[in-house]
């Protein structure tokens, strides 16, 4: 298995080219299901999630086609020849439960495993499924698979969310393109990736109003035709890689990047002391001072903090002056990158889903083992302020969010190279 080596303390400068969004390809993939249209995407980011994401939909009778080496994607699914979405494939990417809406919207059946928890948490997906019984569905759960059916088709409803859920209004929303009559969604989420996929539904002739804000409305239509959309900038990457400045300084330019993707995150940056301005081609990140400001965090739906960015930004606080609090609201277990960034010297308390990190001068750089996708980028984020070198295990997590992250940071002057274990 690859490692990743980092020999910190060098600060950074030059230009990252940030990706199309991970969270939004793998959701407009599945879209395809739900039209005998083709389905180009472009800007669709390299990454192992894609490639299982399309081994899923091929094993359903699509085709997907990868050109210009994966940054563009041709999908079509003429017909749907397989109604199920087996556990081996879905086990790896619980993303895989999004075909079960536009499968069952479009055939009127569908049978998808269930996905297994993962390490941040059990993750289950009740809310995916009462949004579909919601729509008329009925559901039979056994031998860890859902066999769904809606005979006659799906109906529009009214489906108020008891909490925000991503995949919940994603799979939703889908299924509701092609329901017959009105469907609400409320308490929806507005992640950036929601508002990518109304649009490109929308370019394949779906009906949706209010995509960004906690209501979504959706008429059906008897069919959707095909689309050429590109896929939004991952606003994930792109703080990830402001990041990268802030903790072992220098000035970079984040290619792509746009302000209204990462605006919490931002402000928060700037309480620690991180400047950060909107240029021709992207966002500059400098950090401000020799060392950072502590500050407090609390993960929230968007246009919160994002719970996908709070690994990366305790790595950043590790080092800060004074103490930071970080609160995990989403996700019942993600704090397994302090038990790492502890190895390297950082002084950080976990209580539930509250963590206290109380900065230090320097960290060291040692052997880290990364435990899921954001962690293991936090761990690469670290080693990058740390003296000495750092070895990352088990990158096989970073490779399904990040395209080649040590050539990325190569590239603006960082010490860091993949070597094979
Ligand atoms: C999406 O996951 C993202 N994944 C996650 O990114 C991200 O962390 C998450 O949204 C929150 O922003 C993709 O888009 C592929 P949720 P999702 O449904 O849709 C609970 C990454 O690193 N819940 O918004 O699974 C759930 O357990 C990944 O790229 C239920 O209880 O997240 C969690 O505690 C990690 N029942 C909370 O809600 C449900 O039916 C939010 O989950 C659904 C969710």
């Amino acid at each position: 298995m690859d490692q990743i080596l980092v020999r910190g303390g060098r600060p950074l400068s030059g230009t990252i080219p940030i990706a199309g969004a991970k969270n939004a390809c793998l959701t407009l993939m599945p879209a395809t299901l739900l039209s005998e249209e083709p389905l180009t995407l472009t800007n669709a980011p390299r990454l192992s999630d894609i490639a299982t994401m399309t081994q899923l939909l091929a094993s359903l009778g699509a085709e997907v086609a990868s050109l210009q080496s994966g940054q563009v994607l041709a999908l079509s699914s003429h017909a749907i020849t397989n109604h199920t979405a087996d556990y081996d494939i879905v086990r790896k990417m619980r993303a895989s439960i999004l075909v079960l809406g536009p499968m069952l919207a479009r055939e009127g059946h569908a049978v998808v495993s269930l996905p297994g928890g993962c390490a941040i948490g059990a993750r289950p997906v009740d809310l995916h499924l009462k949004a579909l019984e919601a729509m008329g569905a009925e559901l039979d759960l056994r031998d860890g698979y859902v066999h769904a059916k809606a005979s006659g088709g799906l109906k529009g409803a009214v489906v108020a969310f008891p909490f925000v859920s991503v995949g919940a209004t994603e799979n939703a929303l889908m299924a509701a393109t092609l329901a017959k009559g009105t469907t609400v969604l409320k308490n929806a989420a507005r992640e950036p990736e929601i508002v990518d996929l109304a649009q490109c539904l929308r370019k394949m002739g779906a009906h949706i109003e209010g995509e960004g804000t906690s209501t979504i409305t959706i008429e059906g239509v008897d069919r959707l035709g095909g689309a050429t959309h590109p896929v939004v900038t991952d606003r994930i990457e792109l703080g990830t890689y402001m990041l990268a400045p802030a903790i072992c300084g220098g000035e970079v330019e984040l290619l792509g990047g746009r302000l209204n993707l990462v605006g919490a995150f931002v402000a928060k940056l700037d309480e620690a002391g991180i400047d950060v301005s909107e240029t021709p081609r992207g966002l500059k990140v400098a950090r401000r001072n020799g060392r950072v400001n502590a500050v407090n965090v609390v993960t929230e739906p968007f246009p919160g903090f994002p719970t996908d960015l709070q690994a990366q930004m305790m790595a950043l606080l590790c080092t800060a002056d004074g103490v930071s609090v970080l609160e995990e609201r989403i996700f019942e277990n993600r704090f397994m990158h302090a038990p790492e960034l502890t190895r390297m010297g950082a002084k950080i308390d976990v209580h539930g889903g509250t963590a206290t990190v109380t900065g230090v001068e320097r960290l060291r750089g040692a052997p880290v083992m990364a435990t899921d996708l954001r962690a293991s980028v936090s761990l690469i984020l670290a080693g990058l302020a740390a003296e000495g070198e750092t070895v990352v295990s088990r990158v096989y997590h970073l490779d399904r969010g990040y395209e080649r992250v040590e050539e990325k940071l190569r590239a603006v002057g960082a010490d860091i190279e993949r070597v094979q274990a």
